[in-house]
């Protein structure tokens, strides 16, 4: 049980992570489907566009904390897990990714978002990255990518501050397309995402190849990850981690 849900229908592919009892939290095993479904849409020409979206109420809850606590305590190597196969294939996919964002986006909710081409969100979504909060820094290389899209100082407020924001505000900010009602977000980007299948697909995968420095991007991904690294080995962060089970296990 992979807790991902993959749906094709005609050229667009539908990946959704399926774990609404925990906020879509992402685990190892849930990254690794999302990759291998991703590698598998590239591959195949048939699949021209990849709608990403949350099943239940929320987007995603970000990484599952306990993959953090588990490398932090050293139970688990970050160079051997899945959130890396899950990076390289979403910052390098080649066609069209349109996100459907409702309820919480938290953490690499939002910095995945970066890799995606179009971005459908609730009006009411809450989308954080409380990072430092966590003891951590910026992942997926957000450090560089967050800045280039919104600017430092709002940037720096989401990362440092842990400030949320809005669907409507996430539009303002220049995160996101458009803000509608939660109901209306998936068929938004489901009706987005047929109309780009509808389009040449060498166009569109020549477009977002010109669109996008990937050296760059690889380069602040491999960046991120060696101070996230460093930073799951503080007692900041090891703090941080016993505290969420801590409030988890308060009933
Ligand atoms: N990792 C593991 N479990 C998570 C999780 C995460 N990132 N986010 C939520 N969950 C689990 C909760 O532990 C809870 O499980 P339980 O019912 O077994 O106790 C369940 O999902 C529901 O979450 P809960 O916290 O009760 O929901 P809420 O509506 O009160 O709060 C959030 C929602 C998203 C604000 C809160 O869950 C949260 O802060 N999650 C952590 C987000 C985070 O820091 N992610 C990593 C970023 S780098």
């Amino acid at each position: 049980m992979t807790d991902v849900r993959i749906e094709r229908d005609g050229a667009v592919t539908t990946i959704a992570f399926s774990r609404p009892d925990k906020k879509n939290a992402i685990t190892e095993a849930m990254y690794g489907a999302v990759a291998d479904a991703l590698d598998a849409a590239a591959g195949d020409e048939t699949a021209r566009v990849v709608v990403l979206a949350g099943d239940g109420d929320d987007f995603t809850a970000g990484n599952d904390i306990s993959t953090f606590a588990a490398v932090a305590a050293g139970a688990l190597d970050l160079a051997d897990s899945q959130v890396g196969r899950f990076l390289r294939a979403i910052s390098g996919f080649p066609k069209p990714i349109v996100a459907a964002v409702t309820g919480h986006a938290v953490g690499v909710g939002v910095t995945m978002l970066l890799h995606c081409d179009l971005v459908y969100v609730a009006e009411d979504a809450q989308l954080s990255t409380p990072f430092i909060d966590l003891g951590l820094v910026p992942e997926a290389g957000s450090s560089r990518l967050l800045p280039a899209r919104i600017g430092h100082v709002r940037a720096f407020a989401l990362f440092a501050l842990g400030e949320t924001l809005s669907g409507v505000e996430a539009v303002a900010a220049g995160l996101a397309n458009r803000a509608l009602p939660a109901g209306e977000v998936p068929g938004a980007a489901r009706a987005a995402a047929r109309r780009l299948a509808g389009k040449s697909a060498s166009s569109l995968a020549a477009t977002k190849r010109l669109m996008r420095d990937a050296e760059a991007i690889e380069r602040a991904i491999r960046a991120d990850n060696v101070a996230f690294r460093a930073q799951l080995a503080t007692p900041e962060a090891a703090a941080a981690f016993a505290a969420f089970a801590a409030r988890k296990h308060k009933g």
